[in-house]
C-alpha cells in the first residue's frame, strides 16, 4: 500500500499532515532547527505576537505540576517590527505552513498587528489568541466573553488577507457559546484550548511561587478538559477545529482527530523531547498503514457512540 495521505485542510489552507507545534512552546521555529527538519511539520504557531516588543512577567514564571507545568510569562515577545526584519525571513524559507499567532490588550491592538502582516509572504494564516486581558475593560479577558471575541475575530478579518484561526480560551463557564460567537464573526477555524488558570504555593515561605501568583496549566494534565472541550465545539460548528492540550504522542493526536479535531497541536510536551511531534507524525503513518486506512480523513470525526441499550 502506499503512503497514508496525511495531508489535512483547515479552511483555505492545506497543511502536509495535521501535526502543529503550539504557540510559546517552539519559539519562531529556528530554536529547533538543530534538532529536526522543520519541513516534516503540519506546520509551525510561533510565539504569540504584539504590536510592541513585550518583557513579559518577572521571574519566576514557570513551575512544574503533576502531570504538566504553570506557566506566567505574560507574552513576552519581539513586537511586529522584529518579527518582520529578524524572525520571518528564515521562517518564510521553510517547507511548512507558517502560522502567526497574535495578541493585543486592545481591540485596535489586534487590528493593528492583523494589519502589519497583510500582504506579507510566507505567512499561512493568523492565530488570534483571545485570552489576553482586555486593558480598556478591567482586565477581563477577552475570549471569557462571546460579544468582544467576536468584536475582535471581525477587527482581524477585516485587516487580513490570511485565513483566521481564533484560539478559545477554556476559562469559560460554556465554551461553545464563545466558539459559535467567532463562528458567526467570520473566523475560519478555531482552535482549543488555551492553558486552564491555576496557581502553586510555597509551603515554606507561604508565597505563591509565580510571582504573577496565577498562572496557566498545559501539559498531559490538561488533556481530558481539552478533549471534551474539542468534542463540544465539534458538535456546535462547521468550521474546522484544530485540538491542543496535553497531546504527548500518536495515540492522543488520535483521540482528537477522532473526535473531530481536523489537526492537532503539540505544546509542552516540546519542552520534554523537541521530537516529540516527529514521533507523532510517524505514529499516525503507522497507525493507518496498519489499518489500511489511506487518508487521515477517514479518522477525523469518526467517533461511534455506545449504544446504552
Ligand atoms: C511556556 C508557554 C507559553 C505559551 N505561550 C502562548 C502564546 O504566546 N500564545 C498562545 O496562544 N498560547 C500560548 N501557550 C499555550 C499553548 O500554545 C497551548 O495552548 C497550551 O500549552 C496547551 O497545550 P499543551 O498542553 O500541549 O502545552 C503557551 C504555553 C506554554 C506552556
Amino acid at each position: 500500500m502506499d503512503e497514508p495521505d496525511l495531508s489535512v485542510k483547515i479552511g483555505p489552507l492545506t497543511l502536509k499532515n495535521p501535526v502543529l507545534t503550539a504557540s510559546g512552546t517552539f519559539g519562531y521555529g529556528q530554536e529547533y532547527s538543530g534538532l529536526m527538519d522543520l519541513g516534516r511539520l503540519g506546520g509551525i504557531v510561533v510565539k504569540g505576537l504584539s504590536l510592541k516588543p513585550r518583557s513579559g512577567n518577572p521571574p519566576p514564571r514557570t513551575v512544574e505540576t503533576p502531570c504538566g507545568m504553570l506557566n506566567a510569562i505574560g507574552l513576552a515577545n519581539l513586537g511586529l517590527e522584529t518579527f518582520l526584519k529578524e524572525k520571518l525571513p528564515a521562517l518564510q524559507k521553510l517547507k511548512t505552513a507558517v502560522i502567526v499567532n497574535i495578541y493585543g490588550h486592545s481591540i485596535n491592538e489586534y487590528g493593528a498587528v492583523a494589519a502589519g502582516l497583510k500582504g506579507v509572504n510566507g505567512i499561512s494564516a493568523i492565530e488570534v489568541n483571545i485570552s489576553c486581558p482586555n486593558v480598556e475593560k478591567g482586565g477581563m479577558a477577552f475570549g471569557t466573553d462571546a460579544e468582544m471575541s467576536a468584536r475582535v475575530t471581525e477587527r482581524v478579518l477585516e485587516n487580513s488577507d490570511k485565513p483566521v484561526i481564533v484560539k478559545l480560551s477554556p476559562n469559560v463557564t460554556d465554551i461553545c457559546e464563545i466558539a459559535i460567537a467567532v463562528e458567526k464573526a467570520g473566523a475560519h477555524a478555531v482552535s482549543l484550548i488555551n492553558t486552564l488558570t491555576g496557581m502553586a504555593i510555597d509551603i515554606e515561605s507561604r508565597t505563591p511561587v509565580l510571582t504573577n501568583i496565577s498562572g496557566g496549566l498545559s501539559g498531559p494534565a490538561i488533556r481530558p478538559v481539552a478533549l471534551y472541550m474539542v468534542y463540544q465545539v465539534v458538535n456546535a460548528l462547521n468550521i474546522p477545529v484544530i485540538g491542543v492540550g496535553g497531546i504527548v504522542d500518536y495515540r492522543d493526536a488520535l483521540q482528537f482527530l477522532i473526535a473531530g479535531a481536523t489537526a492537532i497541536q503539540v505544546g509542552t510536551a516540546n519542552f520534554v523531547n523537541p521530537r516529540t511531534t516527529l514521533h507523532i507524525i510517524e505514529g499516525l503513518k503507522t497507525f493507518c498503514a496498519e489499518r489500511k486506512i489511506s487518508r487521515i480523513d477517514e479518522i477525523i470525526g469518526s467517533l461511534r457512540m455506545t449504544d446504552p441499550s
